[in-house]
């Protein structure tokens, strides 16, 4: 990985961008021709892919930030209205709704339900459209669900809906404007948006719940974590839970997450080798060649994580570890990073991952405090995960998964708030 890493300009992402475009977006062979071109440095695909990390930190983050809790709170209150419900489904239509509608605004074209559903069977197979093989006629529900998802985007460009969306949604769309696109085009642009905004998040989320309240005793401690750092009672009794808090003093937590990506991720990255290149003086790429980086095998090696890399330890990703020397002496190791690449490897770390652990952070540190989940024949068993051409890293969950949801007695009755303060967006998480 390590060796990749040092030829970044020779072995890249950038083919893939093209690629991309041509199957996924179907964008017109002479506009794809101008959007790849590269004779003037970097191509205006991979600058739009570049320029997305700015809007998806800073005040931009903290403005996406702000209203996603504002979002959450209704959805969080109303789960306490039902004896059981389906949490598979219930976050991906919470997570669905609320990322979309902090990224597109008031016009948000999820806010139609058959939006929301055709969404998501466009992605159980939305790698077929990828294949070259008439995907119109081996993935004709893909097709049409595309079809169906991009009239109503197109619609939405019209309506100039894009005027009250994110940061994020103005510069891509300013960007594919400026470059020629029509509305339509741009509508069938912004598929792999929607594919990274929403389908490692879900997946994410439910394996943070199913893997956390599953285990009684670091669900006790998190629990305790959050309301000792992150829960404030206002004089009025309102229950306000800080993100930037969440963020700052509950390492736990944050472990927790990210030991939950290290071992649920299944993650293969892509890199196309550009020039004929030497790996760590031993091993010959052509040009033309791919290059595959399994990110399961690596976030789960011995050496990067020791005799326990297969299990699950919630404390892994606690900033150092306190050791006892063969001496007695105590004895701080840092914080083990190497091999995690839920979120990509170095040059290209994936831009959303603040917003996404913002989101799902919040969503379980609430629930968590709020409600007792249980799988309704008590028994935490893995359920099967999408067996089909799912582009989503996170194993998503195939079917329902039906949970019982009790009000515990502690908070029973007390109105809750989300809070965050500005300039507090991003996470301390480990990059491979
Ligand atoms: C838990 C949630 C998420 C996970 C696990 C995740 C994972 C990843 C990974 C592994 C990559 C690198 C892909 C590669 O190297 O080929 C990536 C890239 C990307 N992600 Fe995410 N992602 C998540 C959430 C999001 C969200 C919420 C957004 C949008 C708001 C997003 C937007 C992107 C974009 C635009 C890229 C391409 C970056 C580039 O090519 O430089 N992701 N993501």
């Amino acid at each position: 990985m390590r060796a990749v890493q040092k030829h970044p300009t020779v072995i890249t992402l950038e083919p893939l961008f093209k690629f991309t475009h041509k199957r996924m977006c179907q964008t017109p062979r002479e506009k794809l021709v101008h959007l790849c071109d590269q004779s003037r440095g970097p191509s205006l695909l991979s600058r739009i892919v570049h320029d997305t990390t700015p809007v998806l930190a800073g005040k931009s983050l903290d403005r996406m930030n702000r209203q996603m809790l504002q979002q959450l709170l209704p959805l969080i209150d109303d789960m306490g209205n039902y004896e059981t419900i389906d949490l598979n489904a219930w976050l991906r239509h919470a997570i669905t709704i609320v990322s979309t509608n902090v990224t597109y605004g008031n016009l948000n074209p999820f806010q139609n339900r058959h939006v929301e559903d055709t969404f998501w069977e466009l992605e159980r197979n939305v790698a077929l459209l990828l294949t070259n093989i008439v995907p119109w006629l081996i993935a004709p529900k893909t097709w049409k669900a595309r079809k169906c998802l991009c009239a109503a985007f197109k619609d939405y460009f019209d309506l100039t809906g894009y005027e009250d969306g994110s940061d994020l949604l103005a510069m891509r769309y300013r960007s594919f404007l400026r470059a020629g696109l029509t509305h339509k085009e741009i509508a069938y642009a912004e598929v792999p948006l929607i594919v990274g905004l929403l389908t490692n998040t879900v997946p994410a989320a439910f394996w943070v719940h199913f893997e956390l309240f599953s285990r009684p005793k670091l669900l006790e401690e998190i629990r305790g974590e959050v309301e000792q750092n992150a829960l404030d009672i206002a004089p009025d009794g309102t229950h306000i839970i800080d993100l930037g808090y969440l963020r700052d003093d509950c390492p736990l937590l944050l472990s927790m997450y990210q030991e939950v990506l290290r071992i649920r991720t299944t993650m293969v990255t892509i890199r196309f080798v550009t020039q004929d290149v030497v790996l760590a003086d031993n091993y010959f790429l052509r040009s033309g060649a791919m290059l595959f980086m399994p990110a399961k095998q690596l976030g789960r090696h011995q050496s990067a994580w020791g005799t326990s890399a297969d299990e699950f330890d919630g404390r892994r990703f606690l900033r150092s570890t306190t050791t006892i020397d063969d001496n007695g002496d105590k004895k701080k190791g840092p914080r083990r990073t190497g091999g995690f690449m839920a979120f990509g490897v170095s040059p290209t770390i994936c831009p959303g991952r603040h917003f996404s652990t913002s989101e799902i952070l919040a969503l379980v540190a609430m629930i968590a405090l709020r409600y007792d989940i249980a799988p309704v024949d008590r028994l935490w068993h893995a359920p099967l995960r999408v067996n089909s051409a799912t582009t989503s890293n996170m194993g998503p969950v195939e079917g329902r998964f039906p949970v019982t949801v009790k009000k515990r007695q502690k908070y029973e009755g007390k109105p809750w708030q989300f809070k965050t303060t500005d300039g507090k967006g991003q996470f301390g998480l480990a990059v491979g």
